[in-house]
Order: structure tokens, then C-alpha cells, then sequence
């Protein structure tokens, strides 16, 4: 079985290699000729746990091809999978020109039947755009050669990708045609042999259950934020009415964990997009506007706190910063709380100094030399004030508060993720703040 994969990014490349790996025939394109090149070589464009060596080896066993010619691999591919960039527009709303190219070369290139797909995250009725715009190539070509459009959105998450695309709670597909079923259910076979579905449904459902699915989750965190700011006031531990109330198992208890906020590249674009769109028809998204506003001021919860505990001028004082990535295992800084977190204590006249485990690259793109970048994360407490914690890696978990307490200047650390005890903290004389506890 053959199979085109158009856009390399995070979700082409993970697909790609995954659908490789079962040895299904996978060439993924992108108009990146460096990229392409690259990728061949083994050279990642993403940081992706376990990424890199799948995407070798299935290389070097000739299922999975790396090209710049969409043309070539379409014509003999099965389906096409279209998953570029949707990157937000002046007015927030996903741009759709790369979806709709792609969709146009493809019509352009087709000789037999294929099933065209699209995964990058779009608005509700982008499949039936990608339908005409297809049609259209076929048209001007004079040619005859039926298609199908399906909707199969992604539930990856970063820096668990490959599990989640081995191993997927569901398989989400729109569909138009038992043809494009058959075809569906021929890829996904492999990965669901732990018994969980495929649920095939309409295309405008399948487009709306991924922004549903978004967000849904953005909206238990919002709300766990806002009960975590309102148990600070009222003397609660949040982290035991999060227990309290995730054992409910209509609750559940995953994504009930406050924080400094969610970031990321798709919570907050889908957040937004599925607001403008509900705007567009009519209809006013009250909760998911709530969701966004209560997200963005817990973005500046942890400055707040700073400027209680040391006044509002911050001048002459530096903070150390653990974390800049928007959540661990991922490189990935769209969004990141950090940057919101370190612009204001920079506005506030503080230094900042910041660790990372694998986003200091990345990072420079957003604060560029605005901070310093230290070499380890007790580097970052060298003659620095206070501590940060705002991004969870696992390896900031149980750090060595003594020697945390020699180097900081003051034993205050700022918990942004709830993951140290605060008992402990106080009895080894830190003054200890974290979210929704006092
Ligand atoms: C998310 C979805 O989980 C995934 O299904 C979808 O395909 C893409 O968006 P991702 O953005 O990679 O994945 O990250 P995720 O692990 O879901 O975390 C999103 C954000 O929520 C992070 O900023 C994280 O720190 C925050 N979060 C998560 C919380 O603040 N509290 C929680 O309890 C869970």
C-alpha cells in the first residue's frame, strides 16, 4: 500500500514515519528542499521523543521516501494526506492557501483514484474547499478521475506523539463514500489492535469533533485555574479538591492540573478559531471566550506573586527561570507562558536567567539576548533572587534544595506547576508559593 504525505512539520513527519513503521509505502513531501535533504540525512526538523530513530530506520528500509515532487508520489499513491501549516491569518482565523495549494496539485496530478485528506487542523468545511479545488485542477485537465475527500484530524500530543499515533484512544475519520472507508480502515488496522475505534462519521463532523476535543480540554484547565485562584482566597488546597474531584470518574483525572496558563500550538489557535467561527455564524462561544480570557490572565499569576512577596519594582533583581517551553519533553515555545512570564518581569526592570533542557534554541527566536542563558538549571540560581519553576520537566522534579538554598540569594521559589511539596520547602526555610494553595 502506497501513500503520499504532504508537509512535513509536526504532524506529516510523525504520520509518515508512523504509517512507515506497520510498512505501509510512505513518501512525505514538503516544498522545503533543505528540510527534505535533511530529513534524508536524519536530521530532524522537530524535537520529537523517539522520532529520529524510526524515521532512520524505516529510511534505510526504503518504506519511507523523502521528496520534493509531489507530482511523482501521487500517482501511484492510495491517499494523500495533506498536512501543512494553518497558520493563523491577520484575523485569527486559519489561513488556508497551503491546504488549498496542495489541493491543487494534487488535481493536477492525479491519474487514477485517491482518497485526499486532510489532517492539519481546519475550520469546519475546509474538506469540501479541498473537494472543489481538486475538481477544479480536474476540470481544467479535461479529465474524469474520481476522488474522495476525508477529514481524519489528529489527538497527538507533543513530546508523545509517537505513542499516541501507535497506540490512539480513537481514530477520528470523516468519510463520503465506502471506497474511502475501505481505504481508511485499511491504514489505521494496524494501530488498533488493542481494540479501540475507528469512528467513522460525516466530514463536517469529524472537522468539528477535533476543535470539540481542543476544546474541551482547554476549558477543564481554564476552569481548574480559576478554582485554584478562588482557593488561594478562600484558604483550599487545590491539589486536594483536584483529587477530591478527579476520582469522580465522570470527572477523570487528567487535564484538572492548574498552572500558568496552556500554550501550545493548538490549544490557543483552536480555542480562538472555534470562537471566530462560531462569531461568523451567528453564534456567541460564551464559555470558550471565558476559557481564553481566564487562560490569558493565568499567564501572570506567578509575576503577581512576585510582586507581593517583592514590591513592584523589580529593579537590581534577578529571577532564575526552569523551563521556557510551553510543557516538557517538546521544544516547542509557541505560546509558551514563559515568554508572557519573562516580558513582564523584564518590563518590571528584573534579569532574568533560564534554563531549558532542549528549548534555549528555540527560545531565542522570542527573547532573543533579553536573558541569559545558563548552562544547567543551578547555573540559572547563581546571585539570583528567586526561583521560578514554569515548565515541568521531569528532571526538575527532585532537585537538591540545599544546594538551591546555597546559591539563591532568597529561599523563595515560585512553583508555576505545583511539583514540589510544600511542607518540605517550608521546613527546609524556603518561602514556598504555588498555585492555588497558600
Ligand atoms: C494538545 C492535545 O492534547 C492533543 O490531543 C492535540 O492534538 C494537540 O493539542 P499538546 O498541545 O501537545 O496537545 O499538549 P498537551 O499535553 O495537551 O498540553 C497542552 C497545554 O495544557 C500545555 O500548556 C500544558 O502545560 C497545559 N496543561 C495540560 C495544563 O495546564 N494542565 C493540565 O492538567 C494539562
Amino acid at each position: 500500500m502506497k501513500i503520499t504525505i504532504v508537509g512535513t512539520g509536526y504532524v506529516g513527519l510523525v504520520t509518515g514515519t508512523c504509517f512507515s513503521e506497520v510498512g505501509i509505502d510512505v513518501t512525505c513531501i514538503d516544498i522545503d528542499q533543505k528540510k527534505i535533504e535533511g530529513l534524508k540525512e536524519g536530521v530532524m526538523p522537530i524535537y520529537e521523543p523517539g522520532l529520529e530513530d524510526m524515521v532512520k530506520r524505516n529510511y534505510e528500509k526504503d518504506r519511507l521516501h523523502f521528496s520534493t515532487k509531489l507530482a511523482d508520489s501521487v500517482k501511484d499513491s492510495e491517499a494523500a494526506f495533506i498536512a501543512v501549516g494553518t497558520p493563523p491569518g491577520e484575523d485569527g482565523s486559519a489561513d488556508l492557501k497551503y491546504v488549498l495549494a496542495v489541493a491543487r496539485e494534487i488535481g493536477q496530478n492525479i491519474e487514477d483514484y485517491i482518497v485526499v485528506v486532510t489532517k492539519s487542523t481546519v475550520p469546519v468545511g475546509t474538506a469540501q474547499k479541498v473537494k472543489n479545488a481538486v475538481q477544479e485542477e480536474l476540470d481544467k485537465r479535461g479529465v474524469n478521475i474520481p476522488f474522495d475527500v476525508a477529514s481524519n484530524p489528529e489527538f497527538l500530543k507533543e513530546g508523545a506523539a509517537i505513542q499516541d499515533f501507535l497506540k490512539p484512544d480513537r481514530i477520528v475519520v470523516g468519510i463520503e463514500s465506502d471506497n474511502a472507508k475501505k481505504i481508511m480502515e485499511k491504514l489505521y488496522k494496524p494501530f488498533l489492535l488493542n481494540g479501540h475505534p475507528t469512528i467513522f462519521m460525516d466530514v463536517p463532523s469529524a472537522e468539528m469533533t477535533k476543535y470539540a476535543a481542543n476544546s474541551m480540554l482547554a476549558t477543564k484547565i481554564s476552569f481548574m485555574n480559576d478554582i485554584a485562584n478562588l482557593c488561594e482566597i478562600m484558604g483550599a488546597d487545590v491539589n486536594m479538591v483536584r483529587k477530591g474531584i478527579g476520582s469522580d470518574n465522570r470527572i477523570g483525572t487528567k487535564f484538572i492540573y492548574p498552572g500558568v496558563g496552556y500554550g501550545g500550538s493548538c490549544f490557543p489557535k483552536d480555542v480562538k478559531a472555534l470562537i471566530k467561527t462560531a462569531d461568523e455564524n451567528g453564534y456567541n462561544m460564551q464559555v470558550l471566550k471565558a476559557v481564553e480570557g481566564v487562560n490569558e490572565a493565568q499567564k501572570s499569576v506567578l509575576v503577581k506573586k512576585i510582586k507581593n512577596h517583592f514590591g513592584d519594582d523589580l529593579s537590581g533583581m534577578t529571577f532564575a527561570i526552569w523551563g521556557l517551553s510551553f510543557k516538557p519533553k517538546t521544544d516547542d515555545m509557541r505560546e509558551a507562558p514563559s515568554i508572557v512570564i519573562i516580558n513582564q518581569l523584564l518590563a518590571l526592570g528584573a534579569k532574568v536567567k533560564a534554563f531549558d533542557p532542549v528549548a534555549m534554541h528555540e527560545a531565542t527566536r522570542d527573547l532573543g539576548d533579553t536573558i541569559t542563558y545558563a548552562k544547567d538549571e543551578y547555573d540559572t540560581l547563581v546571585d539570583a533572587d528567586a526561583l521560578l519553576l514554569v515548565t515541568e520537566w521531569p528532571e526538575f522534579r527532585v532537585p537538591n534544595f540545599n544546594v538551591i538554598g546555597k546559591l539563591l540569594k532568597n529561599k523563595v521559589i515560585f512553583d508555576g506547576r505545583n511539583i514540589y511539596d510544600r511542607e518540605e520547602l517550608r521546613e527546609a526555610g524556603f518561602t514556598y508559593y504555588g498555585i492555588g494553595l497558600q
